[in-house]
């Protein structure tokens, strides 16, 4: 059974809070996946939704799109729901210069705070790291990374990926690696140790390469899985049952339900 290491189904395009997706995970062959948030309503939103239904879990964290809604209130709100059985890592949490407007010091003085936080309750962190290669490798390389963490939806480069995997990071995949023109990533998915690796929709986001232009949904993390079963040379069944094994190694609370 898959797990999506990353997915958002209470976004409001989908207009259920995630209970179309919910009901259907066991048809789609999806035994979990990870409800990201990106602020604190989504980061409540995601609770919520691991809450209700079975095989949903959460994390809560605020996305650099957003670094001043980072307070101290917040984070002690993050610190209490961290403790809920279903909160299985802290993110999605990182830098993001993509957007020309971008705040560079307060990126970093959000992530830095998430980070502490994530040390403090003792959870694994969702990164994601956009545009922003220089500044978030010296975080890295300046960090410790006690309960690990994954970056989400990686596009860099594979000196890069090297960095994050001798930190003790896991390396996750998600529709871009369907690409055509995906080769420098395809090459560092090929090279990714098996045990680091993880896949992900980003779903309603980066729809795969076959559903370019519709909403993107958690059960296409199939798609992904099968491209990355072409590029390492094993069955879809393998990629499948190792990228599950991953996550529940990473996201270590899943195992626990
Ligand atoms: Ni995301």
């Amino acid at each position: 059974m898959l797990i999506d290491s990353h997915a958002h189904i209470t976004d409001e395009q989908y207009g259920d809070g995630g209970a179309g997706i919910a009901a259907d995970m066991k048809k789609d062959g999806l035994k979990a996946l990870v409800c990201v948030g990106c602020d604190g309503k989504s980061s409540r939103d995601a609770v919520a939704a691991a809450e209700k239904f079975d095989g949903v879990y959460a994390s809560v964290g605020v996305h650099p799109y957003y670094p001043e809604i980072v307070t101290d209130e917040l984070l002690d709100e993050f610190k209490t729901l961290s403790r809920h059985d279903k909160v299985v890592a802290i993110g999605e949490i990182g830098l993001d210069y993509h957007h020309e407007t971008y705040d560079r010091d307060a990126q970093i003085v959000a992530l830095v705070k998430q980070y502490d936080l994530a040390v403090e309750v003792g959870l694994p962190i969702i990164f994601h790291s956009r545009e922003a290669t220089g500044d978030f490798i010296e975080f890295l390389r300046a960090r410790e990374f006690p309960q690990s963490g994954v970056m989400h939806c990686y596009s860099g480069s594979w000196e890069s990926a090297e960095i994050c995997l001798k930190k003790g990071l896991y390396i996750s995949f998600g529709g871009k690696l369907t690409y055509h023109n995906a080769r420098v990533l395809a090459d560092v998915a090929s090279r990714v140790p098996l045990d680091r690796l993880l896949i992900e929709t980003d779903a309603p986001y980066l729809s795969p390469a076959q559903k370019l232009g519709e909403i993107n949904y958690p059960k296409n993390v199939a798609l992904v899985r099968d491209k990355l079963a072409e590029l390492r040379g094993l069955s879809a069944e393998e990629i499948e049952r190792i990228t599950a094994e991953n996550a529940e190694r990473l996201f270590f609370k899943m195992k626990k339900q």
